[in-house]
């Protein structure tokens, strides 16, 4: 779903981006990123994260968002090269072949598509045996998420169930500090496995 003017001037700015960068960061000690070379970002916004990864790291790294407006900012921002592009892609019927990407990350994505399961189910699918998917987004409590769930919502929990479900193995998760604001979400982060072929 795209998002509102609204939330654009809250989450298209320098300051989120940084801290995605930093989280992205923090979240890749916990791995072996030896075997990365083909990642996509889903939900990439304005492709500041996809556009450091590529940059960093020299991976060839794709953005994909659904909204228009978005990519465009992404290309005017951060020109495409070998090693970046970015297009237009809805997560839940993603463009690509199975197993074509290393790693996939998602940041506060989740939250704004309602069948977020079938989103995942794309997101395994376009894994290869062994990659990395990397989750950060707003968990809702266990029992609010439970009486809106027809609604698409989610908690942490619910995420971890289905990953586990569709095989992956989760390698990592955490939650933010609880403060005033947790009764209406909180963020979580899950590093999640494909299984091996
Ligand atoms: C809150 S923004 C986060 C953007 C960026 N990942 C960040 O952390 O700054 C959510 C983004 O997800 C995109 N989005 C929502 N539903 C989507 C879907 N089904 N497929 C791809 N992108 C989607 C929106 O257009 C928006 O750019």
């Amino acid at each position: 779903m795209r998002i509102s003017r609204l939330e654009k001037i809250f989450v298209n700015n320098r300051r989120i981006a940084e801290k995605n960068i930093g989280i992205v960061e923090r979240l890749f000690t916990q791995v072996d990123l030896g075997n990365v070379k083909r990642v996509l970002e889903v939900g990439c916004g304005i492709g500041v994260v996809a556009s450091h990864l590529s940059e960093k790291y020299q991976w060839d790294v794709t953005g994909v968002d659904l909204d228009p407006e978005q990519i465009e900012i992404a290309k005017s921002d951060h020109p495409e090269n070998e090693h970046l592009k970015f297009f237009e892609a809805d997560t839940t019927e993603l463009p690509f072949e199975d197993r074509e990407f290393d790693l996939v990350l998602s940041f506060d994505v989740l939250h704004h598509i309602p069948d977020w399961d079938k989103a995942l189910r794309e997101i395994n699918r376009v894994l290869r045996s062994t990659g990395l998917y990397l989750l950060n987004d707003l968990s809702l409590p266990k029992f609010t998420a439970r009486i809106y769930k027809d609604c698409g919502v989610f908690s942490a929990d619910d995420v971890i169930n289905h990953l586990r479900e569709n095989g992956l193995v989760i390698i990592y998760a955490e939650k933010s500090k609880a403060n005033v604001f947790a009764r209406l979400g909180r963020h979580f982060s899950i590093i999640s496995q494909a299984e091996a072929a």
